[in-house]
């Protein structure tokens, strides 16, 4: 098989990447398309339409990932897949990238195999995952949904009061969340998972090379820290009768990121959000909630920094912590890397193995022991989660042909 055959179209993904920034796009450029809102559903229909365009099945489960499948030109329709795929929705003023690269990205590779008249030899399923940002609530939600690994009672929580819950937004799309009988897929019937995706860090523009081949990606945990005060009238209770739960949840903040930076290696601890409440000019804060997330390659440094972190909590009084989900470190199949690798090699292009230190639906994937892989391709300044994230649009078609090689290598390997 020659695999240079395959040409995917640089001017054909740089248009359906701006195309879909058009939607949930904010006057600064930056992206305001959080799971399921108004902006995600028109950019999920439009998504859906370039996808049967190009000649995908496109269905949508009962907790609204899209899936595109592409049957065999040679042998059986039901033999395991090789799946690509990513998410469109963004974190609050994101940027045009993240998720929008790897599914606009898995879609132009699967035209481009299309157009090379290379016999397709298993079938190819391109996603869109639900709400890997955690926009409702823990992320990863579409990807984990799939193999039943969804938190007890997740998809009825939500961030904060008068924010919808998964369930609710899906109830609002006519989806039966009581039964994710179309949903859940057994590992075996992945051959393999493939995600392409901006690097979000400095690591691929400051050596100057297009393509990442990614050899594992980094643990997660979330918690919520809930701090308890007294609420009261802000003007006639004097300071020294004060319980004020901000001024408490202030102390802790600060306590935990010294705590989190004395961890050192490559712990990192995020304190991203903070709901006061009642939260209001004249009232003493009642109560808190911090969230907070920690990250390390290491099982074993993560086990020492949730105990850091827990220490720091216990030594406060009215503190609780309730943990939100906890996901593993997981390593990418080593033939995908060196697939990865051949395909770079063949085209003459410049590559580099490295960890992911952000979360990607593919980690779902290699949890449930599916081979996986992920490319990645550099991204300015190293900036993501921020309007300012931006790519080189060669960069984008080199990561697509190395997805699209990579995936024609996997399945024409015999099993
Ligand atoms: O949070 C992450 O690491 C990913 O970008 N969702
Ligand atoms: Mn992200
Ligand atoms: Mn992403």
């Amino acid at each position: 098989m020659n695999l240079l055959a395959i040409k995917v179209q640089a001017d054909r993904l740089q248009k359906d990447l701006l195309n879909l920034a058009e939607y949930g796009q904010e006057p600064d450029g930056g992206m305001m398309r959080t799971a399921l809102s108004d902006a995600d559903l028109e950019a999920r229909r439009w998504f859906k339409s370039r996808m049967k365009e190009s000649g995908l099945h496109v269905r949508e489960d009962a907790a609204a990932n899209i899936i595109g499948r592409l049957d065999p030109t040679e042998g059986p329709t039901d033999a395991p897949c090789i799946a690509i795929g990513s998410h469109i929705d963004t974190v609050l003023h994101g940027g045009k990238f993240d998720g929008a690269l790897g599914i606009c990205g898995g879609l132009e590779a699967i035209r481009a195999i299309q157009e090379s008249g290379l016999f397709i030899p298993c079938p190819i399923e391109l996603f869109v995952f639900t709400d890997e940002e955690g926009g409702h609530f823990a992320g990863t939600f579409g990807s984990r949904a799939i193999f039943k690994m969804l938190v007890d009672n997740e998809i009825h929580r939500s961030k904060g009061s008068g924010l919808p819950s998964i369930a609710q937004d899906l109830k609002r799309m006519g989806k039966d969340i009581n039964s994710f009988d179309d949903v859940v897929r057994s590992p075996s019937e992945f051959r393999a998972f493939l995600e392409l995706h901006i690097e979000q860090g400095p690591v691929l523009e400051s050596i100057g090379v297009p393509i990442g081949i990614v050899e594992g990606i980094v643990a997660s945990e979330r918690y919520i820290i809930k701090v308890k005060g007294r609420a009261g009238h802000a003007g006639t209770t004097p300071m020294h009768l004060r319980d004020d739960a901000l001024v408490k949840a202030a102390r802790i903040i600060t306590s935990l990121n010294n705590t989190i930076i004395s961890i050192g290696s490559d712990f990192v601890g995020t304190m991203g959000q903070v709901v006061v409440k009642p939260g209001a000019f004249n009232i003493i804060p009642g109560s808190v909630n911090i969230f907070l997330e920690i990250r390390s390659f290491r099982e074993v440094i993560i086990t020492l920094g949730r105990e850091a972190v827990q220490g720091v909590i216990r030594s406060f009084d009215n503190v609780h912590v309730e943990p939100v989900v906890s996901k593993g470190c997981v390593a990418s199949d080593l033939a995908i890397m060196d697939m990865a690798e051949l395909s770079c090699r063949e085209r003459g292009i410049r590559f580099h193995r490295m960890g992911s230190a952000a979360g990607h639906d593919a980690r779902t994937f290699a949890q449930q022991g599916v081979p996986t892989g992920m490319i990645f391709i550099p991204c300015k300044e190293g900036r993501s989660h921020c309007p300012e994230e931006s790519i080189n649009w060669d960069d984008a078609a080199v990561g697509a042909q190395i997805l699209a090689d990579t995936v024609l290598r996997i399945g024409s390997e015999t099993k």
